[in-house]
């Protein structure tokens, strides 16, 4: 049984009906958060509000959104504010692979895409968030999620590599705010990487993390990049 460090607090998961973002979640809607959830995927969508949300149906609001539609940005966080009132934490979790290109072989479209969605979205929904935390003076939590492959560098997976190296673009501002911000690196998929020494993350320990990111009692770790990835980049 989770305890509820969250309760009356509200919190904003991109692509959060996959995988991670769905762990994330879920976790927070354990310990008393309310939730909103966007997503692209329908099916995806009608998943959650079949499971999750009918568990949770007053601290839920799952919306359909593309998070690279400035307009669908817009909605987002205007039916946030009208639901639930502010934004106390945001995370940038959303993400997709691109095919494992080394740069050579790269396409443009999924360079343009992975772009879109891995880098230029979290940053649009970023900008968003600290000016409703700042319009409500309230002092949240930003996590943006990446992956260890922005951090180390690989050879396969340029486009996915590059968006990665979000570089902590709004730290110092939403750290002069007194806004948390902290970026996550984790995980690895394993076929990417034949000869390396494999360390599988469980999402349910990642979601772990991003609660304690932001809990008062992680109020110290700020503008950090942080991995959570079992030793990987340890070596
Ligand atoms: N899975 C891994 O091994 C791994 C490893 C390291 C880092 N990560 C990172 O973790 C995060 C989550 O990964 P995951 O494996 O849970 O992904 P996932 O594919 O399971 O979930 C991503 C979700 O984002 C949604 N989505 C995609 N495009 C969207 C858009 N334009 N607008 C709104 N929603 C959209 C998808 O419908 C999906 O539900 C990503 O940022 C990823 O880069 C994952």
């Amino acid at each position: 049984m989770d305890s509820v460090p969250h309760t009356q607090k509200v919190a904003l998961v991109t692509g959060a009906c996959g995988g991670l973002g769905r762990a994330i979640a879920e976790k927070l809607l354990r310990q008393g958060a309310n939730v909103v959830v966007c997503d692209i995927n329908e099916k995806l969508i009608a998943d959650f509000k079949e499971k999750v949300s009918s568990a949770y149906p007053e601290c839920t609001l799952v919306v359909k959104a593309d998070i690279t539609d400035d307009a669908a940005l817009d909605d987002l966080f205007a039916e946030t504010e009208k639901t639930f009132g502010h934004v106390d934490f945001v995370i940038n979790n959303c993400g997709i692979m691109d095919r494992f290109d080394p740069v050579g072989a790269m396409e443009r479209d999924m360079w343009d895409r992975v772009i879109a969605i891995n880098l230029t979205a979290p940053a649009m929904v970023t900008k968003r968030a600290v000016n409703l935390m700042l319009k409500h003076d309230i002092k949240g939590s930003i996590v943006n999620i990446s992956s260890i492959a922005g951090l180390r560098g690989f050879a396969s997976g340029a486009a996915y590599t590059a968006s990665g190296m979000q570089t902590n673009i709004a730290s110092k501002y939403i750290t002069e705010q007194g806004l948390n911000f902290n970026m996550e690196g984790y995980g690895v998929h394993a076929q990417a990487f034949p000869n390396e020494h494999l360390i599988m993350v469980e999402i349910e320990k990642i979601a772990d993390f991003v609660s304690y990111l932001c809990s008062d009692a992680a109020s110290v770790i700020n503008g950090a990049t942080l991995t959570a990835d079992g030793g990987w980049t340890a070596n």
